[in-house]
């Protein structure tokens, strides 16, 4: 069975007495649910994260990361690095990364071999621009992001791969997808998967949506077949809206 998944990107948010307020009152909203929950503060501060949440079920997880394992590379965080502290999922291929520091799917196929050389799982992210979808290019998009990025893998690497569809033009704009509009995609996806690694694989990788999800639509959105969860941005930097999505399942 694929799990359900709702992780929460803090993005660039949060110094560290504001990181550490967050936990707290994510501890006290802390129940079980049937969903896995994550959340991916800053890399400043995912140690004190890492630490504060151990014995939480809710797992701390890493933004981004560099291919190599180190070396000449200044400013980046490798895998090894990530994993010495407790870190074992890293999402990659956030739109907000291709956009402003030119990840290209040859960058991005480079550190999901390196995340999977380190036996990281990967939350991988892509998504068509509105420009694509006003012209009916979106799966035309999404399929090409997927194909160069991950379709070098071998089917085994799929269980340490979660998808994350995220439309670029319902990030931050309070316009979400419809539920129909990421089911469609989503299937989509599925079949993509299918058609490359049978429905054996397909089946069992998890696609979440990201782009406004919030308490008032997350029930409805992960009512969906192919919808396995959720990567949440601003609403998980509050405790009480982050909780409310996360029990939306
Ligand atoms: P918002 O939920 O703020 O639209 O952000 C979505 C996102 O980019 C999660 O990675």
């Amino acid at each position: 069975m694929r799990k359900n998944i709702v992780a929460g990107n803090w993005k660039m948010n949060n110094d560290l007495p504001e990181t550490e307020m967050l936990i707290s009152d994510l501890i006290k909203q802390n129940q079980t649910s049937d969903a896995e929950v994550m959340i991916a503060p800053t890399f400043t501060n995912l140690w004190q994260a890492f630490e504060s949440l151990r014995q939480e079920g809710i797992e701390v997880i890493a933004q981004n990361m560099h291919f190599a394992e180190n070396g000449a590379y200044t400013g980046e965080v490798s895998a090894s690095m990530l994993k010495s502290i407790g870190i074992k999922t890293v999402i990659l291929g956030h739109s907000e990364r291709r956009a402003y520091f030119n990840e290209t799917d040859e960058s991005l196929a480079k550190k999901v071999d390196a995340a999977l050389e380190n036996d990281m799982r990967v939350i991988f992210c892509f998504g068509e621009e509105l420009a694509d979808r006003k012209s009916g290019n979106e799966e035309a998009v999404v399929e090409s992001q997927i194909k160069n990025a991950l379709f070098h893998l071998g089917a085994d690497a799929f269980k340490s791969i979660v998808l994350a569809y995220e439309p670029v033009w319902a990030i931050g704009t309070g316009e979400t997808a419809t539920p129909e509009q990421a089911q469609d995609m989503h299937a989509f996806i599925r079949k993509t998967l299918a058609d490359k690694y049978g429905n054996d694989v397909a089946d069992e990788v998890s696609i979440l949506y990201g782009g406004s999800v919030k308490p008032n639509n997350a029930k409805e959105i992960f009512s969906k077949q192919d919808v396995d969860g959720g990567l949440i941005g601003g609403a998980s930097l509050k405790a009480e809206d982050f909780f409310a999505i996360v029990n939306a399942f």
